[in-house]
């Protein structure tokens, strides 16, 4: 039995118990033994980052639309919690500012991932602004910035070099995934865990990859994993599934 247990890291908040990426999604972490959030960011029309999985509204919301078609203002009048239970009627869409000012408080850690699909000088205005916000972090936060969006990644890359960043892999590790690590200077690869195989883990962190794999609901997966010495698991499930 390995004695290191691998990091669990909430994945969008608390998201099996309270709607993803809310601040009810958030706060559920903090009676947990669990100092790790991952979280999706975006951008509005007004140039406001905001906290969403998805690149319109219309799945986590009563409204409808693109997120960075709306202003902060317009995504504010809606409610992101009534989809998931009526419990959570009137939660907010979550600003990133907000969610500096809860990491603080609480000394949490976090893997932010750039999720939008803005374009040329909205898509370099998206990372001034994350890089403006990053300032605000406690010194002692330890942040990973993932993305599936290699160019976008290498950009944020070449803005804030001091950052760890993590490639996300949809589906099966290829040679051509490792050379995009390499490409943006990435500490860590995020497999997908319905593709990984030990043997691949193996490879990859003999290459000096440190694996944070997602999504890892089922307590058997959480615990193979661990045996393989994988630095984390984003899950849905953080207190529910133990290893
Ligand atoms: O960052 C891990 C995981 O969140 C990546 O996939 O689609 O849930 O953002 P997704
Ligand atoms: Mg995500």
């Amino acid at each position: 039995m390995r004695e290191k247990f691998m990091i669990k890291i909430a994945h969008r908040g608390v998201s099996a118990q309270a709607p993803e990426n809310t601040r009810a999604a958030f706060e559920k972490m903090l009676p947990l033994d669990i100092t790790w959030l991952e979280t999706d960011i975006d951008i509005t029309s007004d140039g406001q980052l905001v906290l969403i999985h998805d690149a319109s509204v219309n799945r986590t919301s009563n409204g409808n639309g693109k997120v960075n078609r709306n202003t902060l203002q317009g995504l504010q009048k809606l409610d992101f919690g009534e989809w998931f239970s009526p419990v959570y009627q009137g939660q907010q869409i979550v600003t990133l500012d907000w969610l500096i000012d809860f990491i603080n408080l609480h000394q949490l850690n976090v893997n932010f991932e750039l999720k939008t699909d803005v374009q040329g000088e909205q898509q370099n205005f998206y990372l001034m602004r994350i890089h403006k916000a990053f300032l605000r972090l406690n010194p002692n936060c330890q942040i990973i910035v993932s993305s599936f969006n290699v160019p976008l990644l290498k950009k944020f890359h070449a803005l804030m070099p001091k950052v760890a960043t993590g490639l996300l892999v949809d589906g099966p590790i290829t040679d051509s995934h490792l050379e995009q690590a390499q490409a943006v200077d990435a500490a860590y690869i995020h497999p997908d865990v319905s593709f990984l195989t030990q043997e691949q883990a193996r490879i990859l962190m003999n290459k000096g990859f440190k694996l944070n794999v997602w999504t890892v609901n089922d307590p058997k997966t959480m615990a193979r994993l661990n045996e393989w010495g994988i630095n984390a698991a984003f899950t849905d499930f953080p207190a529910g599934v133990t290893v």
